[in-house]
């Protein structure tokens, strides 16, 4: 059966590849630690799981959900009221928030709301490899923004010339930075929203991790930047601060216009999200704060555990302020590929290449820090012994 060509030009989804490759491992009865993909250990909030069969338990919830595409305004309520309260952005519930079923929809619908075909869209290099995929599936052409070392792992938009920035009809950011872990500032947000008046580049700014930081770190929403509601959305998600990567609930919110456009879609495309999900949701974004507390105590001792395996083998390494990844250097004149395939094939530890996630991705690795203290610490044991 022929497929699709647009399937031909999107790579193979990295984390699929590498679970693949886990899972072959295993199978031969090797014990494999994974630091390859983010997604927590630790269990969903109780009181969510508690919301969840409550709801669960009522007729009343079963049928398609009210406001099917949009979700249920209760829980856009909540949306608003949370990002009042942890971001101090005001938002309008009815038109300026969305329920998502987890960020990775919002990406891929985006495009389709916003994007014609053929048309540029910027995407940061290294970044999250569902913007290039989506981009591809809408029929857009993706254009690459390195972010590098040198400029704290912030795109400088100065660098991108003016005949892209003209063709470019969107742009997708992240900070908290998957996978370098680097953070904005608001300067660079302000100087984002500049850039997206001039040259009409509607910006889909992704906040998976906009609540894991460290070290004192500001909590910041693209929306914070004056006029950043007239240029774009952020996405965000209960999945890494709640640890509920399974329940896939998300949301988006900000440019009425790109709203209504990503609604539209969703309208066409899906029904919404289960109503005790949705309720379960509100009573994470109402009550769980202190899990976010806990989970990011934990991961700072874990990112602590790694940065010091790391410097006792010679790494000069700083880690980020975001994120539950450590974006690490190869050791010198090693590849990504080698370096990830070194630590597979010796100590059975697998961390991701970094140019899974883009050519200017080469030169690191990413750990993510959602393992188990005690594998995380077998693991560190590992890496000592192959490379001391
Ligand atoms: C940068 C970024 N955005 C979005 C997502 C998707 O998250 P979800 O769809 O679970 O909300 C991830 C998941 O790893 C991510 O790293």
């Amino acid at each position: 059966m022929e497929l699709a060509q647009r399937l031909s030009a999107i790579p193979p989804y990295p984390f699929m590849e590498l679970r693949r490759k886990i899972g072959d491992a295993r199978k031969k009865g090797v014990d494999v630690i994974s630091l390859g993909v983010g997604d927590p250990v630790e269990s969903t909030p109780e009181g969510v799981i508690r919301e969840l069969a409550r709801q669960a338990e009522d007729q009343a919830n079963h049928p398609y959900p009210p406001d099917e595409e949009k979700g249920m305004l209760l829980f856009r309520e909540a949306v608003a009221a949370w990002y009042r309260r942890r971001y101090g952005v005001t938002l309008d519930p009815e038109t300026e928030a969305l329920g998502l079923i987890g960020s990775k929809e919002g990406v891929h619908h985006f495009v389709l709301a916003r994007v014609n075909p053929g048309d540029v869209v910027l995407m940061t290099d290294p970044g999250y490899p569902a913007y290039r995929a989506s981009i591809l599936i809408g029929g857009g052409e993706p254009v690459s923004v390195p972010i590098l070392p040198e400029n704290g792992y912030l795109p400088k938009l100065e660098d991108i010339s003016a005949s892209v920035a003209s063709k470019a009809v969107a742009m997708f950011l992240n900070y908290p930075n998957n996978p370098t872990g680097a953070v904005a500032t608001r300067a660079f947000f302000a100087d984002l929203v500049a850039f997206a008046r001039e040259y009409d580049v509607a910006i889909c700014h992704d906040g998976a991790y906009s609540e894991m930081l460290f070290d004192g770190t500001e909590r910041l929403s693209f929306l914070n930047a004056p006029g950043a509601m007239d240029v774009g959305i952020e996405l965000n998600s209960l999945s890494k601060p709640y640890n509920m990567t399974g329940w896939r609930i998300g949301m988006a919110v900000g440019n009425r216009a790109l709203i209504a456009g990503l609604s539209k879609v969703k309208e066409n495309t899906d029904s919404g999200i289960f109503a005790p999900i949705q309720h379960a949701a509100i009573w994470a974004l109402e009550h769980e704060d202190a899990h976010i507390a806990r989970m990011l105590e934990i991961y700072a001792k874990r990112r602590t555990l790694v940065v010091d395996t790391l410097r006792s083998l010679g790494w000069k390494y700083d880690p980020p302020k975001g994120t539950f990844y450590l974006w690490i250097p190869t050791p010198e004149g090693m590849s990504s590929l080698d370096f990830a395939t070194l630590l597979f094939e010796q100590a059975s530890v697998v961390v991701a290449a970094g140019t899974a996630y883009g050519q200017y991705g080469e030169g690191f690795v990413r750990i993510a820090l959602t393992v188990p203290d005690a594998r995380l610490e077998e693991a560190m044991d590992r890496i000592r012994k192959v490379l001391s």
